[in-house]
């Protein structure tokens, strides 16, 4: 088991990240108090948590609403959590992001430790303290940063995780391999390639928690989000996240070829990293003009202007706000009707 020190927060300091086979050994730890497991009902019970108090809940967006708040909190009740309790979530990001709100807001914030049991929250959402539900209009739209007491990342949780899911995981990785550390799609070892992952992650996130940097900064992580995000919008999730994403740094690249800013060869040193894992996978059917429009409603949009995260180079992005429609829908063409 590996044990890394994470300065993913500004304000809080450093919280430990122990990752690997038996990482839950080190729970004792990090709980006093009352404790209280909020758990995604798919996942395995591993005997270090065995005797600990949980409630179990279904995982995935429709968790992360306002009622599936309300239940985590009425958990919170009935096991009299005070402000002395420690929360566990155990779960992939849905419940990381639910569990984490939950114990934010409890008595004005209670102590949480992050469980992941997904790739994708062991080497994203389970580190940098963002943990939030969505409006009825808006994903992640209420929310809060809290970082955890501790993240203690189990990979032997990942012995039952669906192909799909792993997929997803992998997505984030080459995209931090392409952004920020190419000679990390070089690395054999997983509990390797997740430690590398979070010291990415905390040491971007401790520069810019808030992600308020006029330039680089946390924006960077969003790399391939900006047209993943509307892939998912217009195929009304039937995408996975993961290939959405993919797909959306091959879009990223394009635009970034297209404006004279990449490397030569860039698009096909990026294609072969994500095809390594199977990704991005099959060709969505999409209205281009309605991904367009998608890419619009994104979140990073102010002042009607989309920030774009591009590439000069692997391990070189850069973000502009100066990318005309025009090259956005040519690129699309490219990439999803080419
Ligand atoms: N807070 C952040 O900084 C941050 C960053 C990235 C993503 N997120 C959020 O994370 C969420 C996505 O996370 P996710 O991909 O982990 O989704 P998820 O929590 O929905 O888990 C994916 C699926 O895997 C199942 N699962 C989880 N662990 C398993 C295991 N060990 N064995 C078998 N099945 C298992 C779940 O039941 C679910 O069906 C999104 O809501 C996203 O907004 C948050």
């Amino acid at each position: 088991v590996r044990r890394l020190e994470v300065k993913a927060s500004t304000g809080a300091g450093f919280y430990p990240v122990h990752i690997g086979a038996g990482a839950l050994d080190k729970l004792p730890l990090f709980v006093a108090g009352k404790v209280l497991a909020v758990v995604d009902s798919r996942v395995p019970t591993l005997p270090e948590l065995g005797e600990v108090p949980a409630v179990r809940l279904q995982a995935g967006e429709e968790a992360k609403t306002l009622a599936g708040l309300e239940r985590v909190l009425d958990a919170f009740g009935s096991a009299e959590l005070d402000r002395d309790s420690t929360v566990l979530a155990v779960g992939g990001g849905t419940v990381g992001d639910l569990a984490g709100f939950a114990a934010s807001i409890w008595h004005r914030g209670i102590a949480v430790v992050q469980v992941p049991t997904t790739l994708l929250a062991m080497v994203d959402s389970a580190i940098g303290g963002k943990t939030g539900i969505n409006s009825s209009r808006a994903k992640n739209a209420i929310g809060t940063f809290w970082p955890p007491r501790a993240v203690l990342a189990d990979t032997r949780y990942l012995a039952t995780l669906p192909a799909d899911e792993e997929a997803n995981g992998w997505a984030e990785i080459v995209k931090y391999a392409v952004t920020f550390d190419p000679s990390l799609s070089e690395a054999v070892d997983l509990e390797e390639v997740i430690e590398r992952c979070v010291r990415i992650k905390g040491e971007i996130v401790a520069a810019d928690e808030r992600e308020t940097a006029r330039e680089g900064g946390r924006v960077l992580l969003n790399y391939g989000h900006t047209v993943g995000h509307a892939l998912e919008a217009v195929t009304g999730f039937r995408i996975s996240h993961g290939r959405a994403v993919a797909w959306g740094m091959r879009v990223a690249a394009a635009i970034s070829a297209q404006l004279g800013e990449a490397s030569p060869g860039l698009m096909e040193r990026q294609d072969a990293l994500l095809s390594v894992r199977g990704l991005p996978g099959p060709r969505p059917e999409v209205d281009l003009d309605a991904v367009l429009a998608a890419t619009r409603r994104d979140k990073k949009v102010r002042g009607g202007r989309q920030t774009w995260v591009l590439l000069r180079d692997l391990g070189r992005p850069l973000t502009t706000r100066e990318v005309p429609d025009e090259q956005v829908s040519a690129a699309l063409a490219e990439i999803l009707h080419g």
